[in-house]
């Protein structure tokens, strides 16, 4: 079987990642190879996830390197010295530029928990989703997979799981049901879906 070299990007715990790594080795990612984890954080414990499964993992400052374009050529360097073709954004805190996103074109994946187009685009990252969906009063969110183009949380939507939201909620308990009930299947899920349809074009 054709399989499409992946690059995982991370910025934190990686339990996206993992759900992706756990998938692969129960042989659920047919069209997919793990090629390489980049992250943004030096010290993200994804980083430790990444060498527990064997896959080359690197990491890069934008604040050592000095600017986005130097950080991103850092990250392109690793790209295509591991001959990726299709790249997850699974919890990457860092905004790419419409060079990048032009670059790889419908070979960018993200997972935003929120069901787009609510609580999404710049400054809704992390426990800020939950917040405002709580904030809110919404009674269902979920998560979403999409395509990355130039404009956060923008691009073409793959997948969407939806998810309760009880009375008594926190950010930090919606979050955990988000991760639980609709992340950590949707993700594995979507990237299969997209990585077979790349192997078969
Ligand atoms: C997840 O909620 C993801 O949807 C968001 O950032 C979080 C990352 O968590 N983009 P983890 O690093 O995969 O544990």
């Amino acid at each position: 079987m054709n399989k499409i070299n992946t690059a995982v990007l991370v910025s934190g715990g990686g339990t996206n990642l993992q759900a992706i790594i756990d998938r692969e080795k129960s042989g659920g990612l047919p069209h997919v190879k793990l090629a390489l984890v980049l992250s943004s954080q030096e010290n993200a414990y994804a980083l430790e996830r990444a060498k527990n499964a064997g896959i080359p993992a690197f990491a890069f400052s934008k604040k050592k390197l000095g600017s986005q374009a130097a950080f991103e050529a850092a990250l392109i360097g690793k790209l295509e010295e591991y001959g990726v073709e299709l790249l997850v954004l699974a919890g990457f805190l860092s905004i790419l530029s419409a060079d990048f996103t032009k670059r790889y074109e419908r070979r960018i994946i993200n997972i935003h928990p929120a069901l787009i187009p609510s609580f999404c685009g710049e400054g809704y990252y992390g426990l800020k989703v939950h917040e405002a969906a709580l904030a809110r009063g919404v009674k269902i969110t979920g998560a979403t997979v999409h395509f990355v183009n130039e404009i956060p949380d923008g691009g073409e939507i793959i997948a969407q799981k939806a998810v309760r939201i009880y009375s008594g909620d926190t950010p930090e308990k919606l979050q955990k049901r988000v991760m639980k009930q609709a992340e950590w299947k949707l993700l594995p899920a979507a990237l299969e879906k997209v990585a077979a349809e790349l192997a078969d074009s």
